[in-house]
């Protein structure tokens, strides 16, 4: 059986989970709004939560139908066949979004959404009372224009959370996003790659993560698990094909931090990944960074001047980071921030800039090429 598969992922890096989709074998996409949608089966929905390292969730799409009135929404929510997607035990958790829609109200579609699915479960199972006390089933609902798309979320917590990182230090990256920055980098693993502001080490574990074919849903688990319509030994196999193609490599990644409970955070991060013995982390000053390597890559979320430190400070930083970086041989560097002044700071123009968001704050990934 195929379902209409929903990939979700940050506005402005479709194209890169798009391109991670095609290595998958999923080819046959369309992509609008930080979304994904494909025809595909159960075991293509496991293989996108173990795999993707660029997305948000998986959600598989149930129904898509026009509300502008409760009662469409619960014409047409309980028209669907739940009895088949949940437990009648099971805990329905009923989460969702709307905009532009008559049906702005959430806790109210909430509600109703829930009523149309236990009159629906009372009608079609033999079942009167529903207690609520067994697996959690993740419907998720979103209300675009009056158009209402209902799913069931088979990934759970957000696939940025592989499971590595308990601990967040200062203004961690998603997982993801650096994830994503990685892959647009042109980054090869044969190559020297620093952090010279790593924090809690994202960017480093995600580098060595990819590197290593880690894939990044191999230590956590799914809601698609305890799905009762979903046979867990698909994920099963899921999870020992991944674990079956972990290379061991040798890599020259590098992380540093000026702050050394940030170093110690990386390394903790680092020995949870599994990828420890991959990175080499150390408290250092952006100002001493030199590579005895040419051709490698930085790449970088430094302090943006808002939360961390004060205005002035942040451009002396920058500049500091565009000395540093005119002294490496043919070396390439991605800087992502929000601040507005980074160039005149850095004292180069990028060769390529691009609109990205760091969860809801709108950066730039500024890129230059180096050579
Ligand atoms: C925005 S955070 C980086 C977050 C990181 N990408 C993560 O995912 O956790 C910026 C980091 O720059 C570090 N930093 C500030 N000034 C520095 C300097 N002069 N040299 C090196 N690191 C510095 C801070 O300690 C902080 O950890």
């Amino acid at each position: 059986m195929k379902y209409n598969i929903i990939v979700t992922t940050a506005s402005g890096i479709e194209a890169v989970t798009k391109n991670e989709l095609k290595a998958l074998g999923i080819g046959e996409t369309s992509a609008i709004n930080g979304k994904i949608t494909f025809l595909g089966t159960l075991e293509d929905a496991a293989r996108c939560n173990m795999y993707l390292r660029t997305a948000d969730k998986v959600l598989l799409e149930l129904s898509k139908f026009t509300a502008k009135s409760f009662d469409e929404l619960f014409d047409n929510t309980s028209a669907i066949p739940w009895e088949h997607f949940l437990a009648t035990d099971g805990q329905f958790i009923i989460n969702g979004k709307s905009a532009k829609s008559g049906l702005f109200a959430l806790s109210a579609c909430q509600k109703i959404i829930k009523k149309a699915v236990i009159e629906r479960l009372k009608g079609h199972t033999k079942k009167t009372v529903f207690p609520e006390n067994g697996n959690g089933y993740l419907i998720d609902f979103n209300i675009f224009e009056d158009s209402v798309t209902l799913s069931l979320n088979t990934s759970g917590d957000g696939l940025h959370k592989r499971g590595y990182r308990d601990l967040s230090g200062q203004a961690p990256l998603r997982e993801t996003l650096a994830a994503a920055i990685l892959m647009l980098s042109g980054w090869q693993w044969e190559r020297p790659l620093i952090d010279p502001f790593c924090g809690s080490g994202t960017f480093p574990i995600e580098a060595a993560l990819m590197s290593r074919n880690i894939a990044p849903g191999t230590y956590r688990a799914f809601a698609l698990e305890n799905y009762c319509f979903f046979d867990k030994a698909v994920m099963d196999g899921v999870r020992q094909e991944a674990i079956g193609g972990i290379t061991e490599r040798e890599l020259r990644i590098s992380g540093f931090d000026i702050d050394k409970r940030a170093i110690a955070l990386s390394l903790y991060h680092a020995e949870k990944a599994g990828v420890s013995a991959n990175i080499h982390f150390q408290t250092q000053d952006v100002a001493k960074l030199s590579s005895r390597y040419s051709g490698g890559t930085l790449v970088c979320n430094p302090p943006y001047g808002e939360r961390l430190m004060d205005e002035k400070s942040v451009a002396v930083l920058y500049a500091t980071l565009g000395e540093v970086y005119k002294k490496l041989d043919n070396w390439r560097l991605l800087a992502l921030t929000s601040a507005a002044n980074f160039e005149r700071s850095f004292g180069a123009r990028a060769d390529k800039t691009r609109k990205l968001y760091n969860a809801t704050k709108e950066c730039r990934l500024y890129y230059y090429f180096g050579g």
